[in-house]
């Protein structure tokens, strides 16, 4: 059999675990040959591809961003596209195509599979971990891992300098990443897409703070919480999101914070230095259990599916499930936090 590989959406740390765990899996259990297409679907479409032994693949697993590189490109924006694709996956003498990637790329391929039956195996990718289907995607833990060291790095300044330090996390629509970091670092107040922002708590949890003579606070907040002043959509992708790195809902927090208290308050942009660089251990782990999943779903014609982590299991479960509703986080999980805020 031959096999298409593709990365597709925002880079994260794990892509090439992942990779390397489908061609070394499927080459030397099931006797695959691969084909790394290039920059997602953009690759599809236009047929850029190069073969992939496992010899190309050794020495790239604690390697962060992705070998095949990726785009934003939707094989769906029209019928053109998608034609395209279809034909691209007929060029390229493909049997079966290993997708990585988040909501974005597992709904194209989701639609692929589905209305033409296009022999497609999905891989969950994204440090916001809020694809639905799978307990955790990997790059998450990474992300994390990142942004609590930048939390913890912030407290000794913060406190040197009687600051309130606003964290802008990423998260575009789900805040795993501002609720865990916030918590794993202690963070005086957390703000998530979830929760329509209460500015007034915040104020008061910061000013308890200073009530009792703790004259700097940290503040975590997803780049997705939505403060109601928001200024214009800005610039869209391909997919019609927003590019919310470029919109500073950081920014306009500590204005907020800043005219309020009159706290010197400054701002960090994490951005896409939660993306970059080498995966955590747990991530190399759970990408290479994703990507030999992957390997077995296409020796056993599980097509239209996606590995999941279903608690300590990788699982299979349909592409629809995963890209029907966004995983975001239960009010429950929100409230463990609040007793720490203040
Ligand atoms: O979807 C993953 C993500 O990291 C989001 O948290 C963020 O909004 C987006 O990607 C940024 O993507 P880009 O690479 O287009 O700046």
């Amino acid at each position: 059999m031959r096999v298409g590989i593709l990365t597709g959406g925002g880079d994260c740390p794990g892509l090439n675990a992942v990779i390397r765990a489908v061609v070394k899996v499927g080459a030397r259990r099931f006797g695959h040959e691969h084909v790394g297409i290039l920059r997602g679907w953009k690759g599809l479409i236009e047929a850029d591809a190069e073969p992939l032994t496992p010899g190309d693949v050794s020495g790239i697993l604690a390697r962060g961003g992705t070998i095949l590189k990726s785009s934003r490109t939707n094989p769906f924006r029209d019928d053109d596209a998608t034609q395209a694709a279809l034909d691209g996956f007929a060029r390229l003498g493909i049997d079966a195509l290993v997708a990585i990637g988040g909501e974005d790329t597992l709904g194209a391929a989701n639609r692929l599979h589905a209305e033409h039956g296009v022999p497609v195996v999905g891989v969950p990718k994204t440090i916001d971990n809020d694809l639905s289907g799978t307990d955790f995607t990997f790059g998450f833990d990474t992300a994390v891992q990142i942004a609590t060291e930048a939390i913890d790095r912030l407290h000794t300044t913060a406190e040197s300098h009687d600051r309130v330090m606003v964290v802008e996390v990423m998260g575009r629509h789900a805040g795993w990443i501002a609720l865990y970091s916030g918590i794993a670092g202690g963070a005086d107040y957390i703000l998530i897409p979830e929760k329509k922002p209460d500015i007034d708590g915040l104020l008061s949890a910061i000013n308890q703070r200073h009530a009792r003579d703790l004259d700097y606070s940290i503040v975590v907040v997803s780049e997705g919480v939505d403060l109601g002043d928001a200024g214009g959509q800005g610039e869209l992708d391909e997919f019609g999101h927003a590019r919310l790195a470029q919109q500073g809902v950081g920014d306009r927090l500590g204005v907020v914070i800043r005219e309020a208290t009159g706290y010197d308050t400054r701002v960090t942009v994490l951005g896409h230095i939660q993306r970059g660089g080498s995966p955590s251990a747990r991530d190399r782990v759970l990408a290479t259990r994703f990507g030999t999943r992957a390997a077995e779903m296409v020796q056993e014609g599980l097509y239209g599916r996606m590995a999941a982590l279903r608690g300590d299991t990788v699982a299979d479960v349909p592409l629809a499930e995963a890209v029907g509703t966004l995983k975001t986080v239960p009010p429950a999980f929100y409230d463990l936090a609040t007793p720490f805020f203040g």
